[in-house]
């Protein structure tokens, strides 16, 4: 045996053989090492469980996220405003035609996908729910980020990727189910039944897990989120120009302060007419240059995106706070008589 180590493999109760344990002083920081490289992915892990988790249930509470096409903010207008910019745009179709299904299906899924990587449940597969679910958003919303660490669904695929790689085998069902079958295996089960017990008990587990989800998420949905209310943002489709007329709103709509919203003909995209002060009228796109979401209507003078927390200053687009660099792009507005007329955009 060499000095300051046990010379036979050493196992953790889950079938897998672990390295020599070093003994003595010099041992001890050995193994403080070994311990630190075992639970190495311990805070990513705990990071991503509880992030998840919490974004799934904050889009179930958010009034906006489900109401629809009338609401800029809601996950129909948001994948619309990105469709144009997405690499794979033509496969976000799907999600505009059963909205409701797709956005629920986001929120439970980084619900769930949280919740088995918080109790280590099924690891691998939450793992690879949340890589798919981070590879969806890097796609659609974080794609044209520049420069691209700005972004912030790269750096969860790439954390998601480790979690692939690694599993859950500590502090979780799923190695507690590990241990179970390598002490069942010690005392001669075979491998066909302990292989049984554990996917029978794992399914058992993820049944409880899940419906625990489905019924926090349900609750969330059912107490905690207000019903979106009606604003200058505008329920109903904005206004559009068709067969070369033009785009119009009455003044009247536009109080000093808010806005309007109206689509650019030419583009598709949401438009801000915005009053900032009496009688000042300017037309603002409604696409944050970040990433493309589609930002808040003003309010306090600003116009703050709900993805990464740009703000632009509401008379002139101008970049408030980033991490967007650009501003807005600026449309000429112009007044003829009670309506606001939207003129080509100019920057
Ligand atoms: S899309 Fe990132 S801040 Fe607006």
């Amino acid at each position: 045996m060499m000095e300051g180590t046990r010379d036979s493999l050493e196992s953790d109760g889950s079938g897998n053989e672990q390295p020599p344990v070093p003994t003595g002083p010099t041992g001890r920081t050995a193994a403080w090492k070994a311990l630190g490289g075992r639970y190495a992915l311990l805070p990513l892990r705990l990071f991503l469980g509880v992030t998840f988790s919490y974004a799934g249930l904050d889009k179930l509470a958010d009034r906006h996220y489900l109401a629809g096409r009338g609401d800029l903010q809601s996950f129909y207008s948001q994948t619309l405003a990105a469709k144009p910019h997405s690499p794979v745009g033509a496969l976000l179709e799907p999600a505009l035609h059963a909205p409701t299904f797709f956005a629920l299906l986001i929120a439970f899924g980084e619900l769930a996908v949280g919740l088995g990587t918080l109790f280590g449940l099924w690891g691998r597969l939450a793992a690879l729910g949340g890589g798919l679910l981070s590879l969806t958003l890097f796609l659609t919303v974080s794609y044209n980020v520049t420069p691209f660490y700005l972004g912030n669904d790269l750096p969860y695929l790439m954390g998601w990727t480790a979690m692939l790689l690694a599993g859950t085998p500590y502090l979780s069902v799923d190695g507690y189910l590990a241990k179970r079958a390598g002490r069942d295996r010690a005392r001669g089960l075979s491998e066909d039944a302990v292989r049984r017990r554990t996917v029978v008990d794992g399914s058992i587990a993820a049944v409880a897990l899940g419906g625990a989800g489905l019924l926090l998420g349900s609750l969330t949905a059912t107490f905690i989120r207000k019903k979106a209310t009606p604003s200058a943002a505008g329920t109903g489709a904005p206004p559009t120009a068709t067969g070369g007329s033009k785009v119009s709103v009455a003044a009247a709509d536009v109080p000093v302060g808010g806005s309007a919203t109206v689509t650019d003909p030419a583009t598709g995209d949401a438009v801000y007419i915005v009053q900032p002060k009496a009688g000042q009228y300017a037309g603002l796109s409604a696409i944050c240059t970040h990433a493309g979401c589609t930002v808040d209507p003003p309010k306090g003078g600003q116009l703050s995106c709900p993805c990464h927390g740009s703000r632009f200053d509401a008379a002139t687009g101008a970049v408030l706070t980033g991490p967007a660099v650009r501003p807005l792009p600026r449309y000429a507005v112009t007044k003829d008589g009670d309506r606001l007329d939207l003129g080509p955009q100019q920057s």
